[in-house]
């Protein structure tokens, strides 16, 4: 059997199919500017881490790294009756052997305006935008949006996605999803981006942040179909927010609407996340430079600096929200920007709660945090800064988890990411050998070993130990990045979800591309390749597997995965054979099987098909193999996968986006068909025998 889909990569030219609009809507342009990290440490010198089922539960039980209450409470969490597939069998089509939960015919690369599955499984919407979250909502409609209905309807590009088992409630379950950000020319009919109105700017600001909404199963299919319990919720951009750790009540946070520095209003641009051991989700703000005016033109130098090294320079947003709010002009209230770009945790079981921004895990593009729990219950939370060039960070947290479930547990388990130490990562290689872009060193891996710098310490009762040199521990915990230039952390390619593995321990990063690797052009700030980003004008991305001592400061790594089109000599695919995997780029969202695979969703495939979410096998002779199990539609990008035993979800975000696209002229007209506008959906896609998935 030969590659799958080669047809399709026959015309490579090896660009992002991002368009241009989602660059700017969902990343501020990003792709388009300068790199804020202009620092030049870490490179010269030195070429050289949710959601499981019962069974991963079970077999964690026995584990020295298992996540100790997170075994417990995620026990609870079956998706359905385990049914148990554990021998290997083979793939049909195929002559290899596949691991169990890989035993599905690869989809093929392709541009299709539809959720692909594999043969034998189907797929069903579970909720699309628009769709009432709370009780009171309207029906939606394009020419029928208001505030007061997007407030309680589901938001604008769904990204990440948690389920969560009521308990007590058989089939019964919360769906927790981040709306990342708005398109409004595929929101609103006859949409000018010179002159949006206040009210669009409004809809937009309610169609952010995130929705929780129960959502019921059955037991014949892996449909879920959305209900109006107690627990449903939206939380948007004008939903209050506790400011927590040390940039709370710090005067680097107060405005003048907010005099104490702690009421923080809204959450935007949340982008991936994670589920607590203690039943919470995290939720990483993500791109909000792209919110604020004026950056540029303040006086203060050093300040002016700062915001430079956000990215927060233009003298107008291309979305203009500061036309209507004060508070995204940073000429007018130049704090607000320090008070966005956190990890956020969301008590989903208490629908009256306060969110809270957490600032001890500093401020940076977060993609999401998640965590691991060592056998004494310490908390480990890897969060990576999703820009070139950036950052991979953990905290570890001086408390330790109580692994009881009670509200009371809970309560004291959210205050768990607010003492600890914050660390960010140094790499180095192992291979002197290492000089050529692709080239495998002698020793036949990109390989090497690691150290974590230490940022910030705080402890009990919030009084906080900067160990910045010439940064208080405020400004490290409000200016991280720079705090991060000065101790020597290693520039990656774009650090997306860090996550650690369930019962491995292990931590698995995707670093999803960053086409300025090595690249030298002029005006362009750059550093050259490495043993851990080996690839010079970065495509299609890497998947890093980090061996970390937890709590302690040192680690290894190497790389699982160099992606791209497997008939390109520079790819590699854990030493598995190339001729026999899917070609992968861009990966971006991670999750694992109850099996022990790794699931990887892309964003912004370079090889001329849509983007997918791939299955990857981790240990033994299959190590590597990758097989994709689904693609969305054209334009769109794949996003918090969740991989239950009968069920695989996917948010599908920014479906048909791309430059010309409307209201009025939309090019995708999926879920619904016919000449619908395009509406961004949680997708369920289940085995036709609603039997295991992949086994
Ligand atoms: Fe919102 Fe890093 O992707
Ligand atoms: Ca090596
Ligand atoms: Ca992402």
């Amino acid at each position: 059997m030969g590659l799958q889909g080669r047809n399709l990569l026959s015309a490579l030219d090896f660009r992002s199919s991002r368009s241009h609009r989602t660059c700017l809507y969902k990343c501020g342009d990003a792709c388009f500017k300068p790199v804020p990290n202009t620092s030049d440490n870490a490179y010269f010198g030195d070429l050289f881490t949710r959601e499981y089922s019962r069974r991963t539960a079970l077999r964690a039980g026995g584990a020295a790294v298992v996540t100790v209450g997170g075994a417990s409470f995620l026990a609870a969490c079956a998706d359905a009756t385990g049914t148990d597939a554990t021998s290997a069998t083979t793939q049909a089509g195929t002559d290899v052997a596949a691991p169990p939960g890989l035993n599905f015919e690869m989809v093929k690369p392709n541009t299709e305006d539809a959720v692909v599955v594999p043969k034998g499984y189907s797929s069903d919407v579970v909720i699309r935008w628009g769709d009432k979250v709370v009780e009171g909502a309207g029906e939606w409609s394009v020419d029928n949006q208001s505030v007061e209905n997007a407030q309680k309807q589901y938001g604008f590009n769904c990204d990440f996605a948690a389920l969560l088992p009521i308990e007590g409630k058989k089939n019964h379950f919360l769906l927790v999803s981040n709306h990342e950000y708005t398109t409004p020319q595929q929101m609103f009919t006859g949409y000018d981006p010179d002159n949006p109105t206040k009210e669009q700017v409004m809809i937009e600001l309610a169609s952010h942040g995130m929705s929780i909404v129960e959502v019921e199963g059955n037991d014949k299919d892996g449909r879920l179909k959305p209900v109006m319990g107690k627990y449903n919720r939206r939380i948007h951009g004008h939903t209050p927010f506790e400011l927590r750790g040390p940039v709370a009540g710090s005067d680097l946070a107060k405005t003048s609407k907010d005099r104490t520095g702690k009421k923080v209003e809204g959450t935007i641009n949340n982008c991936s996340g994670g589920v607590t051991p203690w039943g919470t989700i995290l939720s990483g703000e993500e791109n909000v430079d792209q919110y604020f005016a004026g950056g540029g033109e303040v006086k203060n130098a050093q300040a002016r600096d700062r915001y430079k090294r956000y990215g927060m320079e233009d003298a107008e947003t291309q979305r203009k929200w500061e036309r209507f709010e004060d508070r995204w002009d940073i000429r007018k209230e130049p704090n607000e920007p320090h008070r966005f770009n956190y990890v956020v945790e969301v008590n989903p079981w208490d629908p009256t709660s306060t969110p809270v921004k957490h600032t001890a895990l500093g401020r940076f593009k977060h993609e999401g945090a998640n965590i691991h729990v060592t056998s004494d219950g310490t908390v480990v939370a890897y969060s990576g800064d999703d820009s070139r060039f950036e950052y991979l960070y953990k905290f570890v947290s001086s408390r330790r988890m109580r692994s009881g479930h009670t509200a009371e547990d809970r309560a004291e388990n959210m205050k768990i990411l607010d003492e600890g130490t914050l660390y960010v990562a140094h790499f180095e290689g192992n291979s002197a050998d290492f000089t050529e872009s692709g080239k495998l060193p002698k020793d036949g891996k990109y390989d090497g070993t690691g150290t974590w710098k230490k940022l910030l310490t705080v402890t009990a009762h919030g009084s906080a130990e900067s160990h910045v040199e010439g940064m208080s521990a405020e400004e490290v915990a409000v200016f991280t990045r720079e705090a991060g230039d000065k101790v020597g952390a290693t520039k990656m390619d774009r650090p997306e979800d860090v996550e650690p593995h369930p019962t491995s321990g292990k931590v698995y990063a995707a670093l999803t591309n960053n086409d300025y690797r090595g690249a030298n052009r002029e005006g362009k700030n750059d550093a050259p390749i490495a043993e851990w980003a080996p690839i010079q004008e970065n495509k299609n991305g890497l998947v890093m597997e980090i061996d970390d001592d937890h709590a302690g400061e040192k680690f290894t790594w190497n790389l699982l995965l160099v992606c791209g089109d497997p008939a390109q000599a520079e790819t590699y695919f854990g030493g598995f054979d190339k001729a026999r995997v899917s070609p992968i780029s861009c990966p971006d969202n991670l999750t694992f099987d109850s099996f022990g695979n790794l699931w990887i969703s892309t964003d912004g495939n370079a090889l001329n098909s849509n983007d997918g979410l791939f299955a990857v096998s981790l240990e033994g002779e299959t190590r590597g193999q990758t097989k994709q199990f689904l693609t969305v539609p054209a334009g769109a990008e794949t996003c918090g996968p969740l991989v239950f035993d009968k069920r695989v979800i996917v948010n599908v975000q920014h479906p048909g986006e791309d430059d010309e696209a409307t209201v009025e002229s939309t090019t995708s007209h999926w879920p619904d068909g016919g000449t619908s506008l395009t509406r961004p959906s949680t997708v369920v896609a289940w085995k036709d025998d609603f039997g295991v998935i992949g086994a």
